[in-house]
């Protein structure tokens, strides 16, 4: 997942995010980082799906700058969501002037109903989060995914189809090419389609709607 590191499989261990945020956050608290590219490749591609009062849950935030250049280009309404304590309480510091419209909660996905207290989202974005998990089956055929990759999958984009409004949307946004990523977006039984961004290397948006009831 990332160029130099040998060992992916540290990407879906809470201890590796958890001790790597707390060591940034010592050295460079207003530094901020961005897996798979930020707002302003995207934003073409995602405004005009939103509008401008739509409450927004970003899952696995990091410390992604994401929802702070998305309030800047006029969508204000943020939960940011990680399970590293240490980049929460570090992010939460560092944009406490945005705190009117912009939250950091500590939170697992696997329990977001919870962490969310049953609220649900127009919008729900994962930005290279899902990409985080899958490092833990380093061994697993991408064109064939093994029963434990799906039944993590299920597990994960049931906690996404929750939190989502009826109506809503879920954005997945990935280095994953259609074919390994699309299929796994659908699974809860949305309707996704997919946005390519960006010519040299290309980026993709899954753009999931929950049905309305
Ligand atoms: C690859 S980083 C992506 C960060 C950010 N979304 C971005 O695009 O820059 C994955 C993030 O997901 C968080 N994460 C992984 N598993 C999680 C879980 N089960 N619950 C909450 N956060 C999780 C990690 O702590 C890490 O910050």
């Amino acid at each position: 997942m990332e160029d130099g590191i040998e060992d992916n499989t540290q990407f879906a261990k809470q201890d590796y995010w958890e001790s790597r945020y707390k060591a940034e956050a010592s050295t460079n608290p207003t530094e901020t980082f961005e897996w798979v590219k930020g707002w302003s490749f995207y934003s073409q591609a995602i405004t005009p799906l939103l509008n401008s009062t739509d409450k927004i849950l970003h899952l696995g935030c990091g410390n992604s700058r994401f929802s702070i250049d998305m309030l800047q280009s006029g969508f204000p309404h943020h939960t940011n969501l990680d399970y590293s304590p240490a980049v929460i309480e570090n992010m939460r510091n560092v944009f406490r002037e945005h705190e009117e419209t912009v939250e950091w909660v500590v939170g697992d996905i696997f329990e977001l109903g919870k962490a969310v207290n049953g609220r649900q989202f127009d919008v729900v974005i994962d930005k290279g989060t899902l990409d985080a998990f899958l490092t833990g089956f380093p061994d697993d055929d991408p064109w064939d995914p093994s029963e434990e990759v799906w039944d993590l999958v299920r597990k994960y984009m049931a906690q996404v189809h929750d939190a989502v409004k009826p109506g809503g949307l879920f954005l997945h946004i990935t280095w994953a090419q259609p074919h390994f990523r699309k299929r796994f977006c659908e699974v809860t039984g949305m309707d996704v389609s997919v946005k390519k961004v960006g010519e040299e290397w290309e980026y993709f948006v899954y753009v999931g709607r929950k049905k309305a009831e």
